[in-house]
């Protein structure tokens, strides 16, 4: 549920405009030129979107209508044909590109690997057979668990082009957290690897799909196709196992790209929100590959010499539009990392961008505090003279940790793009365009063309600049979510229900709050419903809570969010027991293990606060926000007049 108040946070005034030499070649090059487009597309988003959709995609058949919009249902380009992985692989093949590197994949042990777009497209097409051998047809689900590796994208682009909705599980959630996700989606096959290095060990993840099928978990899944990667042993299943290599063999390479719908899936990506259960975002094919291609070709000011390094996981939304679709669509160079920051190597993404030439950086807010953390020293020590352009997303980011990067990272020549969007908008949103906006540290500045965004109060009217509210979109766009997957009610009440404008309009409610400052720039502040984002993963409190309380020690939880200086917010959880049980340090260990066991390592809470009781209001409901001040060791502020036991806070002061 929503707060209602919102107190703004940042006041920061400092203004860097565009450098004149990368304003000269961007693709946008002022912010005339921005204000004119934006006009345009306000005006007249259809002719704007249905231009760009003509000029940039090929299309086997054009649409008829290209936008169908029945609130809070949106179909874009109706009547067209299209598939994404044709744009992202086969047009470039009858150019120049054919031979230029398409994915240039570094592994955490330091092997690594380049395809050109023509071996990208014959690796695509042979996996695209394999999976046609392993049945599946257009339309199945395929689920995805996958380690950082070319595979991974592979997959990805050999469902699109033979029309299987593919569901990427993020390698880092835990057996229990993907067999929920597979049941959801009723996946028919899942594409794993043994395992992957992560952290300087492996992690066994054909294990963990093992044990999410074992008796019958996932009753759909009928096939396992396995990628080798560590060579570590594993159980394969004599009829439901394959090795990728061992079906490479028999499959040709000719696979011509099924003509998709523009509104068929393209895929279901789950996601936290406030109830316990994750949501199955879909998206489909048209819109989200213009909405991914041209956000990457202006935001970023792809061009064909640059080399583009997104370091996000393909398990999330980013990894999707920013390392795969939007990149690939555009005829790019993108990087795909394996491995992450360690104490065994923390520079090792400096010694990425030195050894590839990066141009085109982007990352998260978290990531850039535990740099700053670890000290300059380590990217001074490395030439990232060959960086233009530097982003982040994925959470606010402070002021401090923007001059560092600008700074430090940036050497004071490279604009950064601060970019907000999320799992349902497809793409990025509100951000500078790096040749046209001036940035503020800390703000995401402007919407992008053809987005009307808005900062409004709860019936949907704007509140006065430098006024906290909340972030709105009030048009549809091509790259939005469609649906909640076999939930057209939950994604109707999730975000078309929070704000209700007095004509009637609809409007995409984000779960953000957000300040306009006077000369319109946007200042997102974080959520305003009980989801947090801790080190860059979206989690939802009632998920962690759902975890705890399956615990037979647990009576009762409530999570909140507890600020922190890398994390962003770090999880802490006030939790009850059952009377026969007591608080100890060993089972605070094993409720932390337990949370890590059903969701996955990103959701260990950093903090389990055993208490007697916990505040509530008459009708029984959790006072989170007195909850969020306690962990925060702030003064509990706001009223306290509803709590039912006026005890409790000093109870929980003193535990
Ligand atoms: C937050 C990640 C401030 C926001 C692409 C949003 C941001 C949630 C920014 C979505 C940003 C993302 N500034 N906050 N630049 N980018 N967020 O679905 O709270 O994993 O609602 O998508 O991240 O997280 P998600």
């Amino acid at each position: 549920m929503t707060t209602n108040t919102i107190e703004s946070i940042l006041q920061e005034n400092r203004l860097f405009p565009p450098p004149s030499q990368f304003s000269q070649t961007a693709y946008i090059k002022s912010f005339e030129e921005y204000q004119q487009i934006y006009e345009k597309a306000k005006t007249d988003p259809q002719s704007f979107w249905a231009d760009l959709a003509e000029k940039e995609l090929h299309w086997f058949e054009k649409w008829e209508k290209v936008l169908d919009w029945q609130p809070p249902f949106a179909k874009w380009f109706v009547g067209g044909k299209i598939n994404i992985s044709y744009n992202c692989l086969d047009r470039h093949l009858t150019t120049w590109r054919k031979n230029k590197a398409a994915l240039i994949w570094e592994g955490e042990p330091g092997d690594s690997r380049t395809l050109t777009y023509a071996q990208l497209h014959r690796e695509v097409c042979q996996f695209a057979n394999a999976l046609k051998e392993l049945g599946v047809h257009k339309g199945d689900r395929v689920g995805i668990y996958m380690p950082m590796i070319p595979e991974a994208a592979i997959a990805m682009l050999a469902c699109a082009r033979i029309g299987a909705p593919h569901t990427v599980v993020f390698g880092g959630f835990s057996s229990e957290a993907l067999k929920d996700r597979l049941n959801d989606a009723e996946a028919k096959v899942v594409i794993t690897a043994d395992g992957g290095f992560r952290k300087d060990k492996t992690i066994a993840l054909k294990e963990q799909v093992d044990l999410a099928i074992a008796d019958q978990g996932v009753p759909s899944v009928e096939k396992v196709l396995v990628v080798q990667r560590t060579k570590e042993p594993v159980t394969m299943v004599e009829g439901r196992d394959y090795w990728w290599h061992d079906l490479q063999q028999k499959v040709s390479a000719e696979c011509p790209a099924e003509p998709m719908d523009s509104e068929d899936m393209l895929f279901i990506l789950y996601t936290s929100g406030t109830t316990g259960k994750p949501k199955g975002v879909v998206h489909t094919t048209g819109g989200y590959n213009l909405y991914t291609h041209i956000t990457t070709k202006w935001i970023f000011d792809l061009k064909d010499d640059d080399v583009y390094w997104c370091t996000a996981d393909v398990g999330w939304i980013t990894g999707h539009s920013y390392i795969v679709y939007g990149p690939l669509s555009n005829g790019a160079t993108t990087v795909m990392y394996e491995g992450v920051p360690r104490p065994s190597n923390p520079g090792c993404f400096w010694d990425v961008i030195e050894k590839y030439g990066v141009n085109i950086f982007y990352t998260a807010p978290t990531a850039i505090r535990a740099f700053m953390k670890a000290g300059e020293d380590i990217p001074n020590a490395r030439n990232m003279s060959s960086l233009r352009l530097l982003g982040t997303v994925g959470e606010p980011i402070n002021p401090e940790a923007w001059m560092w990067y600008y700074r430090v990272i940036g050497g004071e020549k490279c604009p950064i793009v601060d970019t907000w969007w999320q799992t349902e908008t497809g793409g990025i949103m509100i951000t500078p365009l790096p040749g046209a906006i001036p940035a503020k540290p800390g703000s995401c500045t402007r919407p992008f063309p053809g987005i009307i965004a808005d900062v409004v109060d709860l019936d949907g009217n704007p509140v006065k600049p430098e006024e906290g509210g909340y972030l709105v979109v009030k048009h549809p766009w091509p790259g939005m979510m469609r649906t909640v997957y076999k939930n057209p009610e939950r994604f109707r009440n999730s975000y078309w229900e929070h704000i209700y404008p007095k004509d009637g309009q609809y409007f995409y409610f984000a779960g953000d709050g957000a300040r306009r400052d006077e000369e319109g720039y946007y200042w997102v502040m974080g959520r305003v419903d009980d989801v947090i984002n801790t080190a860059g993963h979206r989690l939802g409190t009632m998920e962690i809570e759902s975890a705890l309380v399956s615990h037979p020690a647990v009576a009762e939880a409530a999570v909140v969010g507890r600020p922190d200086e890398v994390k962003g917010e770090d999880i802490y959880a006030f939790v009850t027991l059952e009377n026969q049980y007591s608080a100890s340090d060993q089972l605070m260990k094993e409720l932390k293990d337990h949370v890590v066991k059903e969701i996955g390592a990103i959701a260990r809470p950093g903090t389990i606060h055993f208490t007697d009781v916990l505040p509530k209001t008459r009708s029984g409901k959790i006072m989170r926000r007195l909850l969020r001040n306690l962990a925060s060791g702030q003064e509990v502020a706001g009223d306290t007049s509803t709590l039912e036991d006026k005890g409790v806070l000093e109870k929980l002061r003193g535990g």
